[in-house]
């Protein structure tokens, strides 16, 4: 029989470009957003935890009932438990026992979890919906909410299974901040001092003025207007530079997971009883002594880092009663894991990143190497 072969030529160029708005009392500005040509008929459901929708929901939802818009809001429970397969089929059973079909809109309103796990029912509901995320926390400033990542964890790491689906808008409101705990606070700054390591000494330096020099404590950091708008904005700045030169992660937005790869196996490890941000913290500083090993950083710098962590309230150790081989366990479950050998991003001095063979950002480290590495962490006096 004869072989046919045809080819669908499918050659897309998409515009993907989305406003991020970083503001106080937002619900207005989201309103406005919501009713751009593209999105002003479609069918409103904001999807929140159960934390956010007793501070934010009635707000919202008055702010779309002035435009005489009707929405439905969908409540799970607040934490990183809830980013599961089961609570995705379950708001999805929700929006289809509402009757919502392909001419809907979705708000994301909350912190990470939110952004990750509506953002991902966005991806896939009938196909594809358009979201805009309305994000309440730090942790939504520094790293959720920008850049598209959606996902849902599973016992074996976290975000394993989820999507690339860019957000319509992202709107960044500081006056929620005052309403996170100090935990919700830390869980944030792992992503933000991150962000300054890789990519923003001038940040770093505000930082460290902020918490080692003024000593703030987390609490009164998110209340100082000077530094929380300019926490916001270097974030927001950061991350916007690093999706829009890569946004599928080829190279260039693995930079986002410096402290990462040690960090993701640690809450993995530890059953997800420590926040991410403080497992990054954690991923963080003990990368920052590795670098100082391998001569991209000197041990002044990565005391710098240490003690701002400190100051910050932050972990900088691995727990004890984790062992080197759980930590390993779990980090070669995780997605990063490619054949024996695991890449790590790594800092150069503070402010910047090393690059290796070829423009890679990353370096492949052997297991056996890591485990060493580890043991001699766990060692420290
Ligand atoms: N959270 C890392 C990234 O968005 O690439």
């Amino acid at each position: 029989m004869q072989t046919t072969r045809l080819t669908l030529e499918l050659i897309r160029t998409v515009d993907e470009s989305y406003p991020i708005i970083i503001g106080n009392d937002l619900a207005k500005e989201t309103v406005e957003l919501a009713s751009h040509p593209d999105l002003v008929d479609r069918r409103v459901a904001i999807i929140t935890d159960s934390n956010v929708v007793k501070l934010y929901g009635a707000q919202l939802e008055e702010a779309f009932a002035s435009v005489e818009r009707e929405t439905n809001t969908f409540v799970f429970p607040a934490g990183e438990a809830s980013k599961t397969r089961a609570m995705k089929e379950q708001l999805e059973n929700q929006l289809i026992d509402a009757g919502y079909g392909r001419d809907s809109l979705i708000i994301a309103l909350g912190g990470g979890v939110v952004t990750d796990l509506a953002g991902f029912v966005a991806a896939t509901y009938t196909r594809g919906l358009p979201y805009i995320s309305l994000s309440t926390t730090l942790v939504g400033a520094a790293d959720a909410s920008v850049g598209g990542k959606t996902a849902i964890d599973v016992p074996q790491a976290t975000n394993l299974i989820g999507a690339f689906h860019q957000p319509k808008a992202v709107l960044i409101d500081l006056d929620r901040w005052v309403t996170l705990t100090d935990d919700q606070i830390r869980d944030g700054l792992g992503e933000t001092i991150k962000q300054a390591c890789i990519a923003d000494a001038n940040f770093f330096d505000a930082l460290e003025d902020a918490f080692v020099t003024r000593g703030l404590s987390v609490a009164e950091f998110v209340r100082d207007d000077e530094i929380a708008e300019l926490t916001a904005r270097r974030n927001c700045l950061i991350k916007r530079d690093f999706v829009m030169s890569d946004v599928h992660e080829g190279n260039r937005r693995m930079c986002l997971n410096l402290g990462h790869t040690i960090g993701r196996a640690l809450e993995a490890a530890m059953g997800y009883t420590m926040t991410h941000g403080a497992c990054v913290a954690v991923g963080m500083n003990l990368q920052a002594r590795w670098s100082v090993e391998f001569g991209y950083m000197t041990p002044e710098e990565q005391e710098r880092l240490e003690r701002l962590l400190l100051a910050a309230g932050m972990p900088t150790e691995i727990p004890a009663g984790v062992s080197v081989e759980q930590i390993m366990a779990a980090m070669t479950h995780d997605k990063k894991a490619k054949g024996g050998a695991i890449r790590f991003v790594f800092q150069k001095g503070i402010g910047d990143v090393m690059t290796f063979d070829n423009g890679l950002y990353a370096r492949p480290i052997e297991q056996s190497d890591i485990v060493d590495f580890l043991r001699r962490q766990k060692e420290r006096p």
